[in-house]
């Protein structure tokens, strides 16, 4: 089985109540639930972590060097400032496939920038939840085991 990490970043602990119109009105632990089983029915192994602090993260990517095939990330304002999470991804020698909720592009423009999108795979934005599951279909799909 493939084993792949769920990495989430500030505020997205709050999805759910945060910004409905926005990013919608499910909760991350609810969702989790279906992404597992659907995860696993492509033989996928999916273990998650949530955290409002840059360091922790860092210090999470580094723990999963040589235990984890891919990474799914979604940043959360990281994404646009936060170069230690670019040089961790970069060190760590995981594949990062960076999912955002919403149309980043779309919106304010300081939010059109991601300093991390260099260090990923690929780029998944605007499309909420089922972000995640399209990642774990190429992640199912990609034939390369790093
Ligand atoms: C986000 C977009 C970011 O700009 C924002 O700071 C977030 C969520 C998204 O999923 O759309 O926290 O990463």
């Amino acid at each position: 089985m493939k084993k792949v990490l769920i990495i989430n970043g500030p505020n997205l602990n709050l999805l759910g109540t945060r910004q409905k119109e926005i990013y919608g009105n499910r909760s991350f632990d609810d969702f989790l639930e279906e992404l597992k089983k659907y995860s696993t029915e492509k033989g996928i192994a999916l273990s998650y972590f949530q955290s409002n602090s840059e360091g922790e993260i860092v210090n999470k990517i580094h723990e999963s060097m040589g235990k984890t095939d891919y990474i799914i990330m979604n940043p959360g304002a990281l994404t646009h400032y936060s170069y230690s999470l670019h040089d961790a991804i970069t060190s760590a020698d995981i594949p990062v496939i960076e999912v955002h909720l919403s149309n980043i592009y779309s919106r304010e423009n300081w939010r059109s920038k991601s300093v991390i999108s260099p260090a990923a795979t690929g780029v998944i934005s605007g499309f909420g939840l089922t972000g995640y599951m399209l990642a774990i279909n190429y992640i199912s799909e990609s034939k390369k085991q790093p």
